[in-house]
């Protein structure tokens, strides 16, 4: 896709890490940005950051993406700010280690709200204008989770959605001839606030659950991992490459496409999963399992 100055990009999850690298990657180009996130402090900062790097114009949304009337109240702003939407990236996403399988489905319905009805949101709030309007651009931020399971089973099952859902979406779009175009992020590590999700708990699903036993050595480690990780502007100028060449698959970390290869290969020849996989910047598993076990 072509951007042409003072087009509109709207970014979800625009306060912190890899939207807000999304959102300074599209000023940058000169587009407009509507900033949407529930942290309405962090989007106060980001917006003035950008205005006044890029000298665009900016809005700002207080928007909770899990809410289908948040997403379509979002659209409607955008909308009567800037009339037409080139870009779209659904991209506010959330980790919860407390996904029990025996406690309460406060955590899953969490993740599952923000990282996959979110992106369901985003994409039925403006994709009826874009096709209206003869194109855009939709990006969907899933992870290397979604097609490596083994971080967490409610965050596994919320980026498999979404890399599912994308592949239909372009498929849809290509056969419908809507000229909207679609790319999926798949990340490993980055630097962002992802370990700190819990900030954004939100209180009417009652009170934070603790993480599942054991869940605290794994996050040391995974924090190390993601303090250690790829900054958001390099994930965004990969995105922004992407859609300049209607590229579908955006993978900031080789590494782990490696991973998910082999992972297929095992099952096409119908293997049980492998129990402990190196995982790039995280200590051999056996290990980290055998201090879980310790600290229980
Ligand atoms: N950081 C990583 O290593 C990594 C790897 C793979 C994928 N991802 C994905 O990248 C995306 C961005 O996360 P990040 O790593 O930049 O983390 P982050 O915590 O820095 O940013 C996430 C942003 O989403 C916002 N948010 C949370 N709940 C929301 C809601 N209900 N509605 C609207 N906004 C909400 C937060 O306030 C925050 O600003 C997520 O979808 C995440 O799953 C991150």
């Amino acid at each position: 896709m072509e951007l042409t100055k003072g087009n509109v990009a709207v970014v979800t999850g625009a306060a912190s890490g890899i939207g807000l690298g999304l959102a300074d990657r599209f000023a940058a180009a000169g587009c407009n940005v509507v900033l949407a996130d529930v942290d309405a402090g962090g989007l106060s900062t980001a917006a003035a950051q950008l205005a006044s790097g890029h000298g665009i114009e900016t809005l700002e949304v207080v928007c909770d993406v899990s809410k289908e009337s948040s997403v379509q109240a979002l659209a409607s702003r955008a909308r009567d700010r800037f009339g037409a939407v080139q870009v779209v990236c659904n991209n506010a996403g959330v980790q919860s280690s407390a996904d029990h399988w025996t406690g309460p489905l406060s955590a899953w319905n969490w993740v599952m709200g923000v990282n996959f009805w979110g992106v369901v949101h985003g994409v039925r709030a403006f994709l009826p204008a874009m096709i209206e309007q003869g194109g855009g651009y939709i990006v969907n931020t899933a992870s290397i989770a979604g097609l490596l399971p083994g971080f967490s089973a409610s965050y596994d099952a919320s980026k498999h959605a979404v890399v599912a859902i994308t592949e239909d979406l372009y498929r849809t779009s290509q056969q419908s001839g809507w000229n909207v175009g679609v790319s999926v992020l798949c990340p490993g590590w980055v630097r962002t606030g992802i370990m700190d999700s819990g900030r954004n708990w939100p209180s009417e699903l009652g009170e934070q659950p603790e993480g599942v036993p054991g869940s605290e050595v794994v996050a040391k480690y995974v924090r190390r991992a993601v303090a250690e990780g790829t900054t958001p502007a390099a994930v965004a100028d990969l995105v922004f490459d992407a859609l300049k060449a209607d590229r579908f698959w955006v993978f900031p970390h080789p590494d782990f496409v490696e991973l998910a290869v082999s992972r297929w290969q095992d099952i096409a020849e119908g293997l049980n999963p492998v129990l402990f996989r190196e995982v790039p910047g995280l200590p051999p598993l056996e290990e980290l399992v055998k201090e879980m076990l310790e600290g229980l």
